[in-house]
């Protein structure tokens, strides 16, 4: 197993500061990079439909001097014809790198990281996380507003399954002073592993479905689509779609340095008359995402360091004793039958290591506790 990027939390603040300086040189000198890939091939895996993320690392390892091996779409791969997704990783490792994977289900990645002889990136794990994303938007944060450390970060829309919410949160946890408004209708509440993390960090964060009451304090404002592909309930996404739509009469009360992101697509929520607006940084985002994505090519390959080992695991009998399992249908070690049940213990409550979601928990009653309110 190599090391690999599968949750932003596998790097260290300063692995990310580093990787900043490095794509702060390549959009200064790019020729200087121009031929640091050459003989590299970056396996690009899509099993979910995407644009930029999947563009902009096949465009990243060209200028870096690579190539780039792709398959697009779960109908072109062995997937299709049942192939899990341990046995493809092990074959794509024969033929490339590197390995670029996006997956419907969560913790897809992390199995394609455990079985393959090269790195994995994490592209987007069904409605889990996508950590080069969130490298995306730190370089943007930091070009746009030179700093990590007391920002006021309002996230808005689908902050259940919008897989760059809860990497982005996660990632900006670590910053002082950093405090989150969290807007978005009840049903897409944020999940209980993000706001735990937000408690036990003691950071500062309160959650509410009114855009513009809380647009007057933002430094940053996320914007997120809802994520219509997720829903198990047509009729709730149709009643959810709009509920937040962001027009030049609502940013009068933002600051005049506030900026706007989004990971895009966008679909109705920002207006594009918002798109003159200086504070939109949601296509100069979409370019730092290269940026970053070269920089992260360059650090995997290079990086021959052992990886972290997983964190404590409960064995088969521990497991069994305290009748843990996933609930979550969406999670590869649900689906992938042969893959063994694993979880861990965190903040006092079993997780699934592929999908974070909270264990059942026979010996605790059944079901995981209701989640903290913060006050
Ligand atoms: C995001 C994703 O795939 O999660 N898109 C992207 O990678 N830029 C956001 C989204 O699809 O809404």
């Amino acid at each position: 197993m190599r090391r690999s990027l599968i949750d932003i939390l596998d790097l260290s603040t300063a692995e990310l500061d580093e990787m900043i300086r490095v794509a702060e040189d390549i959009i200064a000198a790019p020729q200087r990079y121009s031929r640091v890939c050459e003989g590299k091939k970056l396996a690009t895996l899509f099993f979910e439909p995407s644009t930029r993320t999947r563009l902009s690392f096949e465009a990243a390892m060209y200028e870096l001097g690579g190539h780039v091996l792709s398959v697009a779409g779960a109908n072109a791969s062995s997937a299709a014809k049942g192939e899990s997704v341990a046995d493809t990783a092990k074959i794509v490792s024969c033929y490339a790198d590197i390995i670029a994977m996006r997956h419907p289900l969560e913790g897809a990645a992390l199995v394609a990281a455990q079985n393959a002889d090269v790195p994995v990136i994490n592209a987007g794990d069904g409605g889990h996380c996508h950590p080069t994303q969130t490298l995306a938007d730190l370089l943007t944060i930091h070009r746009e507003k030179g700093r990590f450390d007391r920002l006021v970060i309002g996230i808005c829309g689908d902050l259940k399954y919008g897989r760059t919410v809860h990497s982005l949160i996660a990632a900006m946890l670590r910053y002082e002073g950093v405090r989150f408004v969290l807007i978005s209708p009840e049903a897409l509440r944020v999940p209980a592993y993000v706001t735990d993390a937000l408690q036990e960090k003691g950071i500062e964060y309160r959650e509410t479905v009114s855009l513009e009451e809380a647009v007057p304090e933002l430094d940053v404002l996320y914007m997120t689509r809802i994520q219509r592909e997720r829903f198990d309930a047509a009729a709730l996404y149709e009643r959810l779609k709009d509920s937040y739509i962001l027009t030049p009469d609502k940013l009068r009360s933002a600051k005049s340095d506030m900026i706007i992101l989004h990971p895009l697509p966008r679909v109705h929520e920002i207006s594009v008359a918002v798109d003159a607006d200086p504070r939109a940084a949601y296509f100069r985002q979409a370019l730092n995402g290269k940026y970053m994505r070269m920089a992260l090519i360059l650090k995997l390959l290079g990086d021959r360091s052992e990886p972290e080992p997983l964190r404590a695991l409960r064995t088969p009998q521990e497991i069994a004793a305290r009748g843990l399992a996933c609930r979550n249908p969406k999670c590869i070690g649900k689906v992938e039958q042969e893959l063994a049940p694993a979880f861990v213990l965190a903040g006092g409550r079993y997780r699934c290591l592929y999908c974070e979601s909270d264990a059942q928990d026979a010996l605790s009653g059944g079901d995981a506790p209701k989640r903290k309110e913060q006050a």
